[in-house]
């Protein structure tokens, strides 16, 4: 359960990209909650049918592949966007000298060219809005190196950077544009890394609260970072990783 005021969102429109699953979802969930108009964009209609189920009045479900030309168009054609939450990402995971080319072309066209492609998409609609604020998924990974984990880590990093010079450059706008880098969490996407005990030893042995995020601590800081509570920041980033990183 949340803590924030039930209102926080009403008469936002915010765009959720990757909402049908995991941390998306949790993000989709929390902003309808909080009042908001929620577009959730995922490619599989029947997530989106069981989420549009649970608050019929205030999610709209565009079933899309976020890669696409016609999606881009789509979101530079809202009258209005308010909030944009950039989650769609996905991780190829394997020693740097094995990667293909196939893996490395589609991390890095997924994590951060779409996410630039979505983000010049949403210019338009956002300079309609009084204020705006975009809300880039990194990871833990874009401020460490982890094994096997190079490319992934690549993608983030540039998730950190390109922040840090949209904030800049959109700020004329009242856009501002942050991230948030959780650390593990338990979602479709890393179910089958914990099925490996020494992985998963890894990783619980890495961070100093002792356990995975919960993909409802990632939503909390994206709803801050959307709302008006956050007025003032931009550029940033707020890490959700019990301490990983401060090691
Ligand atoms: N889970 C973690 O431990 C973790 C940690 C740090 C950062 N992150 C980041 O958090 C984000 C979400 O991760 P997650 O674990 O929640 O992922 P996930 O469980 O794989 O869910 C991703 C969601 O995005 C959608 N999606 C993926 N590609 C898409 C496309 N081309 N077009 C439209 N929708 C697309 C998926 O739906 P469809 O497949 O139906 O399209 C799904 O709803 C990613 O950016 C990831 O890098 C995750």
């Amino acid at each position: 359960m949340n803590g924030f005021n039930k209102e926080l969102f009403i008469g936002k429109t915010i765009l959720i990209a990757g909402a049908g699953k995991g941390i998306g979802l949790a993000c989709a969930k929390m902003a309808a909650e909080l009042g908001g108009n929620v577009i959730a964009v995922a490619r599989t209609q029947s997530d989106l049918d069981a989420l549009a189920s649970q608050y019929p009045d205030r999610i709209e479900s565009w079933a899309m592949d976020v890669t696409s030309e016609v999606f881009f168009e789509r979101v530079k054609a809202l009258p209005v966007l308010h909030g944009l939450v950039n989650n769609a990402g996905i991780n190829r995971v394997g020693p740097m000298e094995d990667q293909s080319n196939e893996n490395i072309d589609a991390v890095i066209d997924l994590n951060v060219r779409t996410l630039y492609k979505i983000s010049q998409s949403a210019i338009t609609p956002m300079k309609n809005a009084d204020s705006a604020s975009i809300v880039n998924m990194s990871s833990q990974m874009g401020f460490v190196g982890s094994p096997n984990r190079t490319l992934y880590c690549m993608s983030k990093h540039a998730v950190e950077g390109i922040t840090k010079a949209m904030a800049v450059e959109l700020a004329e706008f009242n856009i501002r544009v942050n991230t948030v880098a959780p650390t593990f969490v338990l979602t479709p996407m890393t179910k089958p890394m914990f099925e490996d005990e020494t992985f998963k030893k890894f990783v619980f042995d890495m961070i100093p609260l002792g356990r995975l995020g919960k993909v409802e601590d990632i939503a909390h800081s994206c709803t801050f970072l959307l709302s008006e509570m956050a007025s003032m920041i931009t550029g940033t980033s707020i890490k959700v990783d019990g301490g990983w990183t401060a090691r």
